[in-house]
């Protein structure tokens, strides 16, 4: 059995392989090769990624394509896209190319707000703790004056700081709930030192009060962090058209595609189940360009799903309806993001597609991408309200299946050429390959 290793990160990154190869897989030097054939040829490059984090061996890579023809308030985008789910930006692309003909997307910011807490527990008098909490904020901001200065330059900042008493939920529980402006930064790094500087300041202070009794002057911090819950930092990017160019497909009438569309959202609203999936949809399309611009995906998708349950049901985070013959397709998504700061600095290619996207500021950048999200749910309830979904995913799938088999690139072109007409199965591509092999 393998044992436990100390010092592992003192190790150098060959003796992290050596000692990772040689004790989790069965052949050492291939497992090598394969770690060695994902670094990048440049050392500069590689040395980047090493040091993103901490006991790197490799780099994993993701395709990265782009999704063309997205008209977002009348202003033509391409989207970079980093994921390696087959269909994706080919339905993003499909979508961008239906809606330019119809107008494009409209997008509107509706907060910019993010969140941050102090979790604390108090087990003095209640009453003391509000004068106390009226005395202490104009100090908790002069103490975290030196942080906020240049992002106050930038025109962001603390907006506020509330004492929230949460002992209805656990005894002696309070916090310092904290809202902030971050301009283009995501703002995790910032947000977080003012709340350890107002958790410093808060138990100084209140071991000084003279009003409280000796409990009440030791406040316990438990925790400093900002939320990743950000219901008030949301874009709105919308779509819509005349009913009767909704057409999709010769078996359905466009009054008919879209009352099933709208159909299909309405599920997606009040069934869980099918809420979930739908909006994994949408994940597909947010998450990849969240990824291509350096985001923090992590962060995005934890208050997405938040969101989708803010009245305590999940539900769908899109909408639709028709109003006087108008078909109206629209999302509302919560979207912290920066376009400063982080990797956007440092990795050569999140820079590049930050240029693509004509360098967005953090605002353009919600909007450009909760555009990705709702155009990856329209191509995603298209389908499935239409010919179904397999066939479309299959269809990009092919490549997989033929890699897969070890399909040579004769063979590739042929059944590539074969299946434009026959559904894709794996079952089916199989026997065609076989059959060319005869
Ligand atoms: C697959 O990655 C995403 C879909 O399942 C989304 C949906 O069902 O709406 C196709």
């Amino acid at each position: 059995m393998t044992k436990p290793i100390s010092g592992f990160s003192k190790l150098t990154k060959e003796e992290k392989i050596d000692w990772i190869t040689t004790n989790y897989t069965h052949n050492k030097e291939q497992s090598k090769k394969i770690l060695q054939t994902y670094w990048n040829q440049n050392g500069r490059i590689q040395q980047l990624h090493d040091e993103f984090i901490e006991n790197t061996i490799t780099n994993l890579y993701v395709p990265q394509g782009i999704a063309p023809n997205f008209l977002i308030n009348d202003r033509l985008y391409a989207m970079p896209m980093a994921i390696e789910e087959s269909s994706v930006i080919a339905a993003a692309s499909k979508a961008a190319k239906f809606w330019l003909k119809r107008g494009g997307f409209k997008t509107e910011i509706l907060g910019t707000e993010k969140v941050g807490q102090v979790h604390f527990l108090f087990k003095g008098d209640p009453a003391k703790l509000n004068s106390f909490f009226t005395y202490l904020k104009p100090i908790l901001l002069a103490e975290s004056a030196s942080l906020t200065t240049s992002m106050q330059k930038r025109g962001g900042g603390i907006t506020d700081i509330a004492l929230r008493d949460k002992t209805h939920d656990i005894a002696h529980y309070y916090q310092l709930h904290a809202t902030f402006q971050t301009k283009d930064a995501m703002g995790a790094n910032f947000i977080n030192s003012c709340l350890e500087q107002f958790a410093s300041t808060l138990k100084k202070e209140a071991a000084n009060y003279t009003a409280f009794s000796a409990q009440g002057k030791n406040v316990e911090i438990v925790m400093s962090i900002l939320s990743n819950y950000v219901p008030n930092c949301t874009v709105r990017a919308m779509v819509s058209c005349p009913v009767e160019q909704i057409q999709l497909t010769d078996q359905l009438t466009p009054q008919q595609t879209a009352e099933k569309i709208i159909q299909a959202i309405e599920i997606a609203r009040v069934e869980p189940y099918r809420a979930v999936t739908h909006n994994k949809g949408i994940m597909n399309g947010i998450d990849a360009v969240v990824l291509a611009t350096g985001n923090d995906f992590r962060a995005v998708e934890a208050g997405v799903h938040a969101y989708a349950c803010k009245d305590g049901q999940y539900r769908s985070l899109t909408h639709a309806t028709i109003d006087d013959g108008i078909f109206k397709f629209w999302i509302e998504v919560p979207l912290a993001l920066g376009t400063v700061g982080g990797l956007t600095n440092l990795h050569p290619l999140v820079k590049l597609n930050l240029e693509i996207l004509q360098h967005p500021s953090s605002e353009e950048l919600m909007q450009i991408i909760a555009v990705a999200g709702l155009a990856q749910n329209f191509a995603a309830v298209s389908s499935l309200v239409t010919t179904g979904i397999q066939k479309g995913h299959m269809k990009m799938h092919l490549l997989n299946i033929l890699n897969q088999l070890g399909a040579d690139e004769n063979e590739k072109t042929i059944l590539v050429q074969y299946f434009k007409t026959n559904p894709v199965t794996h079952h089916g591509v199989e026997l065609q390959l076989k059959e060319i092999r005869k």
